[in-house]
């Protein structure tokens, strides 16, 4: 049933405020403490983290080494499941090994939580799906409470992992003492906050298919982001090459002068996911390269960095102000959203992309 929306996927990522909220509060008690199932895990044990998905849920994963190894301080290696089990790569002691997969099923997921039973301290999965292989043979599953997901596409999904695997980050920081009570409690105030976020973010609606309709004619299109923003950048990229058929490609910012700026000519759009952050003159110096070679960009940013910085620029999209850590989550709202009315402005079938199947249990 997709509840009045043309595709399930404008019905999954409506439902993102709802489903983040749900998520929240299985994980928050009314105090502010975070609550994870069974016995937890005990951050003070484990020297490393090394995390491992496929597609959407491997950015979910980069966008948590940032969380990991900031607010944590631990340092976290990512990596895509089909790389990371035939590398067969060591598992140093005092590791926990995380698996991020919405269906619970992924072939090449499953394979390397395998290879990282009786080598990894701890097996920890974030899944959709609680009765999944995934989540059975983990030693503590981290349900994200998103709901069935329909659409090939992920959205919520992925928006809920990214909710999860925050609140897991803050709770590391916090064991491990190095996030105080405070800094603990407004990082909990912000994410509650989030649901409202992020409905102002979805009344944006209208800006963003105008956007789109500007993106559907383009061959190639690349996103720019830097530092949280980066694997944002690869999600919006992913989303729309799925959907769309538009070919797209991400880059951090700072990559750009390093072989992609040959790209860039009147035929390229450039999307540049910049919140006004402590990045934000850096990712707008990369944008103004872009600009002096006659791409045309459209940026996503807030207020205060549109003020800043939108002249001259191909089209603009608003996003409510953030906290730096939670900008991520965010964002991937517009992502979404562009890549969704740019699929709609083609024809093409959002919900079922040619040669895409919404689990992949073959490698
Ligand atoms: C992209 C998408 C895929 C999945 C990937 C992993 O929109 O849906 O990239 O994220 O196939 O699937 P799960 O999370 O089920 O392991």
């Amino acid at each position: 049933d997709k509840a009045g929306h043309k595709h399930f996927m404008a019905k999954e990522i409506a439902e993102q405020p709802g489903v983040i909220g749900q998520a929240l509060s299985h994980y928050l008690s009314d105090a502010g403490d975070i609550l994870l199932p069974d016995a937890g895990i005990d951050f003070t044990q484990i020297d490393r983290i090394t995390m491992v998905a496929c597609g959407t849920a491997s950015y979910a994963c980069l966008t948590a080494k940032y969380w990991f190894e900031q607010i944590a301080r631990i340092p976290v290696e990512v990596d895509v499941a089909s790389e990371f089990r035939y590398r067969e790569p060591p598992i140093p002691a005092r590791t926990l090994a995380v698996f991020v997969s919405q269906s619970g099923e992924t072939a090449d997921t499953l394979a390397a939580l395998r290879y990282c039973e009786g080598r990894a301290q701890t097996i920890l999965s974030v899944v959709n799906v609680p009765e999944s292989s995934i989540a059975r043979e983990s030693d503590l599953a981290l349900p994200i409470y998103a709901g069935i997901e329909v659409g090939v596409a992920s959205t919520k999904a992925f928006t809920c992992q990214l909710t999860v695997l925050f609140l897991l980050a803050l709770k590391a920081a916090h064991q491990r003492g190095v996030l105080t009570d405070e800094a603990l409690a407004d990082h909990v105030s912000a994410l509650r906050g989030l649901p409202s976020v992020i409905n102002a973010a979805l009344e944006k609606n209208n800006e963003i298919r105008d956007a789109a309709q500007k993106l559907s004619h383009a061959q190639d299109v690349l996103f720019l982001g830097r530092g949280r923003m980066f694997p944002m950048a690869h999600e919006a990229a992913l989303k729309l090459k799925e959907i769309s058929y538009i070919h797209a490609e991400a880059y951090a910012s700072g990559e750009l002068k390093h072989g992609p700026i040959a790209l860039i000519d009147e035929n390229m759009p450039v999307v540049v996911l910049a919140p006004h952050d402590t990045l934000f003159d850096k990712t707008v110096s990369n944008m103004q390269e872009v600009m002096a070679r006659q791409g045309k960009v459209i940026l996503i940013s807030d207020s205060d960095g549109l003020a800043d910085a939108s002249e001259g620029v191909w089209a603009t999209i608003e996003m409510p102000r953030i906290s730096e850590a939670l900008g991520p989550i965010l964002y991937a709202i517009p992502a979404q959203l562009l890549a969704y009315h740019t699929a709609v402005a083609k024809g093409t079938d959002v919900d079922q992309p040619r040669n895409l199947a919404k689990s992949v249990t073959v490698e």
